[in-house]
């Protein structure tokens, strides 16, 4: 994949970014998403690429835009996978709180996991725990090893779990070996992503969140050198017709990175919304807006961060107030 296309994938997300921005504390989580897919799909026309949505917005019935199968780019080769949370953490956004972020992942066609939208069970480690974790043992057994392989105590271990009730018994295995838990209110992808980054602050994400955010982390942590683990979730027979519709045949079967995100021909792109551990959130000017990104390639393994400053005069689009 050429590399001058990473810039172009950071120009989507920050397109979608600063679109839901505009929607921070408003409380209706629907706006801010739609605001956000409307971006990031009108960016999209001007890369050059000949994309196809395996993760998105829905099907294409449930979705306007940005829904699996829809073509994205303008249709010039590279043939590419294409996936995309315009809004992850919708919530986050309606209520003005930390973790949002517009993400992307880009991949040769057939290297990640066409998931469902519903539940998945994930344990995400960066490099140094990489081969070390195993999402079927004893979650104490993962706690140690991690703590053993980042050569800290396990009481300075921080593991990130979305606040659910149906973590409750994993809360508190949790606790019971010391370890600390930050707690999340929604948005699983940031968290899974810094756990690779040293110097965040959390390393390990535990627990049931979405599958497509599952492969998005995936992608990024493949660009990373650390490690996924997952497993489907599904929670009625309706869930169990869709996993089959995507053509995965054995969804009680572990996912590992090969499964989720293939080969090191990807791209992951990231722009914060709301301040989080990985990435500032937008922030509003009198002369526009600035961003922060985050962009890598799986060939070369190169992290950019990106400071951006957008001058709305110059930028029409950008200075769309939200209705
Ligand atoms: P949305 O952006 O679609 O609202 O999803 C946010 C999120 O918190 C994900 O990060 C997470 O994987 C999933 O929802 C958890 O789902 P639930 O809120 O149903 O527990």
């Amino acid at each position: 994949m050429d590399r001058e296309l990473t810039l172009e994938f950071v120009r989507v997300t920050e397109a979608a970014a600063i679109a839901a921005g505009r929607w921070l504390g408003r409380g209706n989580k629907e706006m801010a998403d739609d605001a956000a897919v409307t971006a990031m799909r009108r960016m999209f026309d001007t890369v050059q690429i000949d994309g196809t949505v395996v993760i998105g917005e829905g099907e294409m019935d449930e979705a306007p835009m940005l829904y699996i199968g829809e073509r994205v780019g303008t249709g010039v080769l590279p043939e590419l996978d294409v996936a995309v949370d315009p809004l992850e953490g919708t919530n986050i956004v309606a209520k003005g709180l930390t973790g949002a972020i517009a993400v992307l992942a880009v991949a040769p066609k057939g290297c990640l996991l066409h998931a469902p939208d519903m539940y998945m069970d994930k344990i995400a480690v960066g490099p140094k725990a990489v081969g070390k974790i195993s999402l079927d043992a004893p979650v104490e057994e993962n706690i140690k090893a991690v703590a053993g392989a980042l050569g800290k105590q396990v009481e300075d271990l921080t593991v990130v779990i979305l606040d659910r009730s149906r973590h409750e018994d994993l809360i508190k295995k949790v606790r019971k070996t010391g370890a600390r838990i930050q707690l999340i209110s929604d948005g699983d992808v940031a968290p899974a992503v810094a756990v690779a980054f040293e110097g965040t602050g959390v390393d390990m994400m535990l627990g049931i969140g979405g599958a497509p955010e599952g492969v998005i982390a995936a992608a990024a942590l493949r660009c990373l050198e650390g490690e996924m683990q997952a497993r489907l979730w599904p929670m009625d027979d309706d869930d169990v017709a869709r996993v089959e519709k995507m053509g995965i045949k054995d969804y009680q079967r572990l996912l590992t990175m090969n499964d989720l995100a293939r080969g090191d021909s990807m791209i992951f792109a990231a722009t914060g919304i709301t301040d989080s551990t990985l990435l500032r959130g937008v922030h509003y000017t009198s002369w526009g807006a600035s961003t922060h990104s985050l962009v890598m390639r799986g060939r070369t393994g190169t992290v950019r961060f990106i400071d951006a400053r957008h001058y709305f005069s110059r930028k029409p689009d950008y200075a769309l107030p939200c209705k």
